[in-house]
């Protein structure tokens, strides 16, 4: 039978996942997004320009089309209840309804999971109503605090005391933002990694651990971002860390699961490998972007047939990978994120990209071409055998593409940025 995909959102996520459904068999692709991103546009039978958040106009364009399945790639559709609203509607959406979502959408809610269901890695934490007790509480503590937002900030309202800023900026912080709650946590030290797992039914299926890159700038310097590149390794680790590391991240994920019986969608663990292994700085309700770019590449398992089995509540396929690295990298306006400037020509596209694959973000596609927004343009992918042959294929295709306007972290990837990870790992592991 064919499988009519609606895939709601517009970004660079958004065109990997609609390249797995194109790539599947037996599947036809609409997508619906704010933005008309020229890359699944080509792809789909179809594309609705609407908001990720009208839930209403979605379900009425899933159907029109008459969707079978429906993927939802950002978190603002999911905490606005799209996929509620498209399994109501009787289109099963590939992604939690909005109070599964909270375990991204509100980080009390997350943390507060974690304590009752007692699941492994959750870091000490205090949540906040109250910034002037927020504040007291950041002056009294002995160490270091990540102050968060409860709610979802576009990856840009975190803090971390002894990273990027000062206890005393941090009490500026709580008392000078119009958020209203906070949640304070224990800074967690070590290296971050991403795992993405496919669940459904109380069953999960894991991809290749990935890194990602949220500083702006290369050496991790700068503000956070919404993620500037990643990379995975042909094994499901990353080369600073080991089987038992991973296998310990996905007892988290299992945990989960096991708590959230009726979770179904992607579940994206995000750890802090620390000395004393891996502990959660967060859970997202979808997959990570650029992550999925990583991960759905290297997916060797019939994309749409996952999506189908979660649907008919059958056993989920075991995933095949195809056993290589991959390294993703960014490109985004000058400027980006604190002051972007818009309106650089885009000069490639996927047919030019030479080995790499290339996914478009936020750009603006005019008659005579295509041009860059205020938000991260697009991304260029290398696959290979090891990741300096996956970045060195990235690479190429950003020289193929030209840098005026854009900027691109070109340590994400290197040798030396690995073994920088490594060395760091084992300096808190005290080898
Ligand atoms: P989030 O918006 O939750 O993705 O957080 C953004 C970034 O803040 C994460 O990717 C981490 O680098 C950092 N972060 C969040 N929580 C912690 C923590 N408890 N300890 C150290 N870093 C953290
Ligand atoms: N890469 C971070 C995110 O998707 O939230």
């Amino acid at each position: 039978m064919t499988e009519t995909v609606l895939l709601v959102g517009g970004g660079g996520r958004e065109h990997a996942i609609a390249r797995a459904v194109d790539d599947s068999a037996d599947a036809e692709l609409y997508a619906c997004a704010s933005n008309r991103n020229p890359g699944i546009d080509s792809l789909a039978e179809g594309f609705e320009t609407v908001e990720e958040t009208d839930a209403d106009a979605i379900v009425a364009y899933a159907e029109a089309v008459g969707a079978t399945l429906a993927v939802i790639g950002p978190e603002s559709a999911l905490e606005a209840g799209v996929a509620d609203a498209l399994d109501d509607a009787g289109v099963y959406a590939f992604g939690p309804r909005a109070e599964q979502a909270r375990i991204e959408t509100d980080k009390a809610f997350q943390r507060e999971f974690m304590a009752d269901n007692a699941i492994p890695g959750c870091p000490d934490y205090e949540i906040f109503d109250d910034p002037e007790a927020a504040a007291d509480y950041i002056r009294e503590y002995d160490g270091d605090l990540a102050i968060k937002p409860r709610g979802l900030t576009g990856g840009k309202g975190v803090r971390v005391i002894g990273d990027q800023i000062t206890a005393e900026e941090g009490v500026e912080y709580v008392l000078e933002s119009d958020y209203e709650e906070y949640v304070l946590e224990e800074r967690l030290v070590g290296e971050e990694f991403t795992i993405q797992a496919f669940v459904a039914d109380g069953q999960y299926r894991v991809s290749p651990a990935v890194q990602d890159h949220k500083r702006a700038y290369e050496g991790d310097e700068g503000p956070n971002t919404g993620g500037m590149g990643s990379y995975s390794d042909a094994t499901f680790e990353l080369p600073f860390m080991t089987e038992d590391d991973y296998t310990a991240a996905v007892e988290i994920i299992d945990a989960v699961v096991g708590a959230m019986d009726d979770y179904k969608g992607i579940l994206y663990g995000q750890f802090m490998l620390t000395a004393e292994g891996p502990k959660v700085v967060e859970f997202n309700a979808r997959f990570g972007d650029p992550e999925a770019m990583n991960t759905l590449p290297v997916l060797e398992t019939d994309f749409v047939s996952v999506l189908r089995a979660a649907r008919e509540g059958e056993d989920l396929p075991e995933l095949e990978f195809s056993n290589q690295a991959t390294v993703c990298k960014y490109a985004v306006p000058d400027g980006y994120p604190t002051d972007p400037t818009a309106g650089a020509r885009v000069n490639i596209d996927p047919d030019s990209a030479g080995e790499a694959l290339l996914f478009y973000a936020s750009v603006d596609a005019r008659e005579d071409g295509v041009y860059t927004t205020t938000s991260r343009s697009f991304a260029v992918v290398g696959r290979a055998g090891t990741i300096t042959e996956a970045e060195a294929i990235a690479e190429d295709a950003l020289q193929r593409a030209g840098e005026e306007g854009l900027r691109v972290r070109h340590d994400i990837g290197t040798a030396e940025l690995l073994q920088a990870r490594i060395d760091h790992m084992n300096e808190l592991r005290g080898d």
